[in-house]
């Protein structure tokens, strides 16, 4: 961990998304990545990168189950920003096995067989993603859901330790997000439209018309507090389980 970072980003004249996002590609430099799942969150911070002049590496883990929608999604990225996305895919071998031996929709079965899911197809193509950098961009917010009420703009990532997470969105709303969106006119997921809130694998993701609760399309067989894909929450604590 840096101190200088954790100082300047704790200073509260240092909370607006452009300004931690300055600070941080100040600081880490090349040594930085936005991890980008093209939900709304992550392309605004694109967007705000592009318009404060800077440029970062844009990573995102295909797992292989992604909706059309969000290849749509990327490609119409890709261009209006004129960005390579470094895309990062899951172990074959690995995903042959898990197949091979509990079948196509093994998450649906029990809490284990979805984070060994989530472990083969994002977790584990997220730890060779890092080796990239020394810090991450997150598109997280404290609103979203209970096991992200404790949020920081800066924390150590403890599923990677020596990495460092920054989430510039941590304080701001769904509502917030979506005014910047139409002010800015940045692209956004179709899916949007057609009342998804939150946007992941497409087997473990529907619309919910009418809901609150942002993660409600997410793994809705699983309760709220189960609700990580292992990203951010480290399974091997038990934290968040
Ligand atoms: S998840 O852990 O439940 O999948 P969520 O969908 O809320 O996470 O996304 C939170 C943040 O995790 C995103 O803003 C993004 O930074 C990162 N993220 C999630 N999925 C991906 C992905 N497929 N590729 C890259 N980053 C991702
Ligand atoms: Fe597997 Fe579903 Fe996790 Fe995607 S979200 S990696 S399909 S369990």
């Amino acid at each position: 961990m840096s101190d200088a970072i954790y100082t300047k980003l704790a200073h509260p004249d240092q909370q607006r998304p452009e300004d931690v996002l300055a600070t941080a590609l100040d600081h880490y430099g090349d040594r930085i990545g936005l991890a980008m799942s093209f939900q709304i969150g992550g392309v605004v911070l694109l967007d705000m990168i592009h318009r404060i002049g800077r440029k970062v590496s844009v990573f995102s883990l295909d797992t292989g189950r992604l909706p059309e929608e969000t290849y749509a999604c990327a490609d119409r990225i890709r261009q209006a920003y004129d960005i390579e996305i470094q895309w990062v895919f899951p172990r074959h071998q690995s995903v042959e096995d898990m197949i091979r031996a509990k079948g196509l929709y093994s998450f649906k079965d029990t809490i284990e067989n979805r984070k060994q899911c989530c472990s083969i197809r994002k977790v584990e193509p997220l730890t060779r993603a890092l080796g990239m950098f020394d810090a991450w961009i997150t598109g997280r917010r404290t609103d979203q859901m209970v096991t992200r009420r404790e949020l920081k703009v800066i924390e150590d990532d403890p599923v990677h330790p020596g990495k460092v997470k920054i989430n510039p969105l941590v304080h701001w709303s769904s509502d917030q997000l979506w005014e910047y969106t139409h002010e800015h006119n940045v692209p956004y997921h179709q899916l949007y439209d057609e009342g998804y809130l939150s946007i992941g694998c497409e087997c473990c993701t529907r619309s919910c018309k009418g809901e609150t609760d942002e993660r409600a399309g997410r793994w809705w067989w699983e309760s709220p507090e189960h609700k990580e894909c292992g990203l951010h929450i480290s399974y091997r604590d038990g934290s968040g389980i």
